[in-house]
């Protein structure tokens, strides 16, 4: 909009308002919010920390009814956003907690999710017909619009942190949601096609598959910490392993790209900054992070943000700590508009 807030009015400020009632802006005064210089992300870093929601946590799992249309979750919601549902632009994240023998009716949608098994041992979500354990730090991928529900086959309350992307496809108003239908006997499926892509750098050439996501819908959190134990730190100090679609190797889904970061004790990261953005899970450990010039001092089942266009820095205390990272980064890259930098 035209500056209106100081000065004399322009010489041309007749015509700028002959030009607006005739539905017609001018660029000549409005050229940086038209194409800005840089990304301005409207939120700041924010840190839910687990201490705090646990006790909503427990009182959402005996007050709350789990019916056809709910999930038990609490969504972390920063208020940046004005009361929207988000944690950060473009990502959800949120905390589900099941009681024991709760199920969580099959649906399907357009949003691509996540979820990832914090305490959550005899839970399972089934994916297209296939069951997918939620151990702790098992990463699980419900596609879009792929079948999905969830249960709690063990004897005490679970908890997993969840993962939507689907605030880029409600912004282009092209959300579809659908319920299932009510079949008991698709919660004693085993693991049936998940089989196929279950070992690393072994496939059958003729296994089908949907080339919208990764076919591979559930990746173990065992496997996920053998791996970064024999990686090499990176450029930023850090390990940090990518979740990928085993057929591309690119991101396991087109709105939602997943890492995890093992940090070194005593081994800070060189800041980075990017694009993109991103809601992290501490999953080990504890340290301290300092992203866009606030500090934030987190320990385990924590939940903290990295706007865009923010450096971040991390560091262990303690001991090496672990952090799920879930991301927008591959909408931006295949968009063509990705940038990172390290200092
Ligand atoms: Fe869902």
């Amino acid at each position: 909009m035209p500056d209106t807030n100081s000065g004399p009015e322009r010489p041309d400020a007749d015509l700028i308002r002959a030009l607006e009632e005739s539905n017609v802006h001018p660029l000549w005064d409005r050229y940086a919010k038209v194409i800005p210089v840089r990304p301005s992300a409207p939120d700041t870093p924010m840190l839910w920390r687990w201490r705090d929601i646990e006790p909503l946590a427990a009182r959402a799992a005996t007050e709350v009814p789990l019916d056809d249309k709910e999930r038990r979750a609490l969504i972390m919601a920063h208020p940046a956003f004005g009361g929207d549902t988000v944690a950060t632009s473009n990502l959800i994240g949120a905390f589900t907690i099941l009681e024991p023998g709760d199920r969580a009716p099959m649906h399907r949608h357009t949003a691509p999710a996540i979820r990832f098994g914090v305490d959550s041992d005899g839970a399972a979500t089934i994916v297209n017909g296939r069951r997918c354990n939620m151990g702790k730090g098992d990463l699980v991928l419900t596609p879009p619009m792929c079948w999905h529900g969830h249960i709690n086959g063990s004897g005490k309350p679970t908890v997993w942190f969840d993962a939507l992307g689907s605030l880029i496809s409600n912004h282009l108003d092209a959300s579809f949601f659908e319920p299932g239908a009510e079949n008991p006997e698709i919660w004693s499926v085993d693991e049936g096609d998940e089989l196929l892509w279950a070992a690393a750098g072994m496939v059958d050439p003729a296994a089908a598959f949907e080339p919208a996501h990764s076919p591979k819908f559930h990746y173990p959190g065992d496997q996920a910490r053998r791996l970064l134990a024999a990686m090499a730190p990176g450029p930023d100090g850090a390990r940090t392993m990518r979740y990928v679609d085993p057929v591309t190797g690119g991101s396991v889904m087109h709105m939602l790209d997943c890492y995890m970061t093992r940090l070194d004790t005593d081994a800070p990261t060189r800041p980075r900054r990017a694009t993109y953005n991103a809601v992290c899970l501490v999953t080990e450990g504890r340290g301290r992070s300092d992203i866009g010039g606030q500090t934030i001092e987190w320990s385990e089942r924590d939940i903290f943000t990295i706007p865009h266009w923010e450096w971040a820095r991390h560091e262990a205390i303690g001991g090496d700590a672990d952090i799920f990272i879930v991301t927008d980064r591959v909408v931006y890259e295949r968009l063509g508009i990705l940038r990172e930098e390290m200092e």
